[in-house]
């Protein structure tokens, strides 16, 4: 009889391309960001909508602060949403869904890439109507470790262009600065090289809803 070890079968597995993770990989090498629509089912976005919701009426959400964890400041006219850093190792079921998908994209680049993606953190983020956050760049000066930006909004099916609070991407086209305008549709992520594009949350006019976070490398 032959045996066979659970690493042997596991290597015997053949590759299986991913054409969403492909999509996103082509964009990222071509433009430095991709969008996907419906990366999380509506009933994914539904839970953590839900939780986030939740969590901010427990008052756990803090204003955001500009620079790092060590090296925060408050500062109103440049960001006004409210934050909440998640744990994954104390997730709800809402958030266990959203390390899945994340672990598996990041299992997926590290794989294909060889991005060697070792961390990542993420926050629930919530903009009160009237808010924004003025033109930035995701990395700090005494930190570039995150790679790769990426936003996961959370609002309602029923969203609509009026509602404002479109991410702004800063791009360049041949040195000519172009734009390109995001809306923060629920089920839409948006990925970005974090140490590239500049961009910004233009003011919201109903309460915008999301999930932020970074992927880093060593
Ligand atoms: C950020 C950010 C973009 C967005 O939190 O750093 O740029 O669309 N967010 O929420
Ligand atoms: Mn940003």
């Amino acid at each position: 009889m032959i045996k066979t070890t659970a690493k042997e079968l596991f290597e015997a597995i053949p590759f299986i391309e991913n054409p969403v993770y492909e999509q996103l990989i082509h964009d990222i090498g071509q433009q430095k960001y991709s969008i996907i629509d419906g990366f999380f089912s509506s009933e994914t976005v539904s839970l953590l909508r839900q939780s986030l919701l939740y969590k901010h009426e427990e008052d756990c959400f803090k204003k955001a602060a500009i620079g790092n964890r060590v090296n925060e400041i408050i500062v109103k006219s440049i960001r006004g949403d409210q934050i909440l850093w998640i744990d994954e190792s104390l997730s709800n079921t809402a958030e266990r869904l959203f390390f899945d998908c994340i672990n598996d994209l990041v299992a997926y680049l590290n794989k294909t890439c060889f991005m060697g993606i070792l961390q990542k953190e993420f926050h629930y983020a919530l903009y009160p109507k009237g808010t924004f956050y003025k033109r930035h760049i995701d990395t700090f000066q005494n930190d570039d470790r995150r790679k790769l930006s990426i936003v996961c909004y959370l609002n309602e099916e029923d969203w609509k262009p009026e509602n404002g609070g479109e991410l702004v991407l800063y791009l360049d086209d041949n040195g000519c600065e172009i734009q390109k305008v995001i809306y923060p549709f629920p089920g839409r992520i948006v990925i970005f090289e974090s140490q590239i594009i500049e961009h910004e949350v233009k003011p919201v006019e109903t309460e915008r809803l999301s999930i932020t976070g970074w992927l880093k490398i060593r």
